[in-house]
C-alpha cells in the first residue's frame, strides 16, 4: 500500500525537527514570488535546510523561488520555518505536492501560518503595484482541492479575522481583497480578468488557495497576503511578464519584510 499524504508529512516533519535541531516552531512563512527577498528582516537565521534533504519534498520549478526552509529566530526569541518557495499546482505533480510543506508545518507543531503571493490587480482604480492587501477570502478556480473524501472543512474564515486586525495595528491604511486562483501557467486573458471583476475577484494568482484550505483542515490559523506586482491582463494595456514579478519583489522587499517581521513578533 503507498503511504497517504498526511504520513508523509509526518515523516517530513520528523526530519525537519532533526535537520533544524527543535522540537516545534511557532510560525511558519511561504514566501511567494517576490517575496523570497523580504525573508531576510525576518529574523536570525538559525538553519537553512533544503527541501530535497527532506522526504516527499521537490525543489521549486520557477525562478524567484529560493527551494529552501530556513529556520529563523525572531527578535523575541520565537522560531519561524520560511519556507524560500513553494510548488505550484502547474508543475503538475498533483494538488498533494503543493501542500505538502503546509502539512509538514502542521505535523511538526506550529500553528499559524502566513501565506504569501505576486498577484495581479483586478482594482487598478484603488490599487497600486507594490501594495500589499490582506487577504480576506478567496474564489478557486484551480479546478483541484487537496481534500479527498468525505472530509467536510468550513472555509466561512479560511483567511483569520483576528490575524488581519493585528496586522491592521501595524499598518492601518492596508486594503483588503478576495484572492482568485486559477491553476496558471499562463496568465489569464483580458475576458478572464473583466469576468473575475465580476465575480467579486481583488487579486488574481497561482497559488495560495490550496494551501490556505489544507491549512484548515489542519486546524492551522491563516493569515495571507499578496503583493500587486502588475494590473491584470488588459487593464494596462501592457503585456504581463514574471520578470517584472520579481523585480516589484526586489523593490518592496524591505518594505515587506519589516511587515512581516513586525506581524511575526506580535503572534
Ligand atoms: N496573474 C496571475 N498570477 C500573477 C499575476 C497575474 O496577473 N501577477 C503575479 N502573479
Amino acid at each position: 500500500m503507498t503511504k497517504d499524504a498526511y504520513s508523509l508529512a509526518d515523516e517530513a516533519a520528523a526530519a525537519l525537527r532533526s535537520a533544524a535541531g527543535l522540537d516545534t516552531f511557532d510560525v511558519a512563512l511561504v514566501m511567494g514570488s517576490g517575496w523570497v527577498p523580504a525573508a531576510d528582516a525576518i529574523g536570525e537565521t538559525v538553519r537553512e535546510i533544503p527541501f530535497t534533504d527532506l522526504p516527499s519534498f521537490r525543489a521549486p520549478a520557477v525562478a524567484g523561488h529560493g527551494g529552501k526552509i530556513r529556520v529563523v529566530r525572531t527578535s523575541s526569541g520565537r522560531h519561524a520555518l520560511i519556507f524560500l518557495g513553494r510548488t505550484h499546482l502547474y508543475e503538475g505533480l498533483g494538488v498533494d505536492a503543493v501542500v505538502h510543506g503546509v502539512r509538514t508545518a502542521a505535523a511538526a507543531g506550529v500553528r499559524t501560518l502566513v501565506l504569501t503571493n505576486a498577484a495581479g490587480g483586478l482594482r487598478p482604480e484603488t490599487q497600486n503595484v507594490g501594495d500589499p492587501v490582506l487577504i480576506s477570502d478567496h474564489i478557486n478556480l484551480t479546478g483541484d482541492n487537496p481534500i479527498t473524501g468525505t472530509t467536510f472543512i468550513d472555509l466561512t474564515e479560511v483567511y483569520s479575522r483576528r490575524l488581519r486586525a493585528l496586522v491592521r495595528e501595524i499598518e492601518p491604511a492596508l486594503a483588503e481583497g478576495v484572492y482568485v486562483a486559477f491553476r496558471g501557467p499562463t496568465y489569464e486573458t483580458p475576458a478572464e480578468i473583466r469576468m473575475l471583476r465580476t465575480l467579486g475577484g481583488d487579486m488574481v494568482g497561482m497559488s495560495t488557495v490550496l494551501e490556505g484550505i489544507a491549512a484548515r483542515e489542519a486546524g492551522l490559523e491563516v493569515l495571507g497576503i499578496s503583493l500587486v506586482t502588475n494590473p491584470g491582463a488588459g487593464l494596462s494595456g501592457e503585456p504581463l511578464n514574471h520578470e517584472e514579478v520579481l523585480e516589484v519583489g526586489r523593490a518592496t522587499a524591505a518594505r515587506m519584510g519589516v511587515l512581516l517581521a513586525k506581524v511575526v513578533d506580535r503572534l
